[in-house]
């Protein structure tokens, strides 16, 4: 079977078997045994995080799974469960539609409900951690739906226990969102205010900013359309505040983000384009010249292409500033 319709990098790789599940019965029915046969399975969403560096030896497991759902939760929130195959950026915009608040800064973010728990996806200052109360899922073992509550995933920064201890454990078949009926817009993130001043907004309306950070992605982000990509391809490290002070002082301009009293958010895509990848190529793989973090497909690469780039990127960003940077984007 074919994937490469199945990753935003464009890889031509393949996999034994796709399965679609659309419901979630016939999941729980179909996991369990396929694992007591001894099958190798991934699951997979929108492939927007995903780099194949190899055919995979196994079947692809999909959700399907749609619906959404709501009930008020009090006067002032509004519960919305969602089927894990749901478009996240879909459901971002029915919610400004409906004037259901809270995800506007997430808009346009590629890929599917169930990996948005996955990931604890970010952007703009906003992380889908605030937003998740419940998920349901099936445990691939067993076929048992469990019930897992936002504290037990352990979220953190673009972090949760589905990607450590509970890695292949659980196929996510709904995720519960907690809206918010009252609109208080984040606009403190990079130059939110500066686009909104623009296009002459002051104090934007939900729509207004969920199209400015929209125009504000396809600005900065290449269309996997285009040029095959997983968006950020590292994550953006967190460091100790010492090392931090250390760096500084060699490059007063080093943009940062506080987290708290010990640590320090650098971000990897300013320290990829010092050390002057930004536009360059290496194979077919190359970095993006408007944003250093995205990796893209030149056309043609193969997931090993994109790999050598990532590791000579890791050891340059090594070399000039002391610090490892790990992937975002799930290697395969
Ligand atoms: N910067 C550079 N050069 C670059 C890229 C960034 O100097 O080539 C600087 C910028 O000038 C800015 C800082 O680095 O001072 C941060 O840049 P930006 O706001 O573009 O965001 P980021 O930290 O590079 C993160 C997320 C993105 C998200 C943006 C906006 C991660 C791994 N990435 O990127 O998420 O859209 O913030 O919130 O945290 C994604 O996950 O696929 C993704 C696109």
């Amino acid at each position: 079977y074919d994937l490469t319709a199945h990753n935003t990098f464009g890889i031509n790789a393949r996999c034994k078997r796709y399965v679609a599940f659309d419901n979630v019965e016939e999941a729980q029915n179909v996991l369990p045994s396929l694992v007591a046969s001894g099958e190798q399975l991934l699951i997979l969403g929108g492939g927007s995080n995903l780099l194949l560096t190899a055919d995979y030896n196994g079947t692809v497991v999909h959700s399907s799974i749609l619906g959404v759902k709501s009930s008020d939760d009090g006067a002032d929130h509004v519960l919305l469960r969602s089927g894990s195959g749901v478009v996240w950026d879909e459901l971002v915009a029915q919610c400004v539609a409906e004037n259901l608040h809270g995800a506007e800064n997430l808009s346009l973010i590629p890929g599917e409900v169930g990996a948005s728990a996955v990931q604890n996806i970010g952007a703009y200052g906003a992380e889908v951690k605030d937003l998740i109360t419940e998920i349901e899922a099936i445990e691939i073992k067993t076929g048992h739906l469990v019930y897992i509550t936002n504290a037990q995933c352990e979220y953190a920064y673009r972090q949760s226990r589905f990607k450590r201890d509970w890695k292949d454990r659980f196929f996510i078949t709904h995720v519960t969102y907690r809206f918010s009926r009252n609109f208080v817009p984040h606009l403190d993130y990079g130059n939110i205010r500066g686009a909104l001043a623009e296009k002459g907004i002051a104090t934007p309306t939900p729509s207004e900013l969920r199209q400015i950070i929209i125009d504000i992605r396809n600005e900065k982000l290449p269309d996997p359309k285009v040029e095959g990509n997983a968006g950020s391809f590292f994550m953006n490290p967190i460091v100790e505040r010492g090392q931090f002070e250390a760096l500084q002082k060699l490059y007063p301009n080093m943009p940062h983000y506080i987290i708290d009293n010990e640590h320090v958010k650098i971000p990897a895509g300013w320290m990829i384009e010092q050390c002057g990848w930004k536009g360059k190529t290496l194979g077919r793989a190359g970095v993006h010249h408007k944003q250093a973090l995205v990796l893209v497909n030149k056309g043609g690469a193969d997931g090993k292409e994109v790999l050598a780039l990532c590791q000579q990127i890791q050891l340059d960003v090594q070399a000039k500033f002391g610090i490892t940077i790990h992937p975002e984007v799930n290697i395969r």
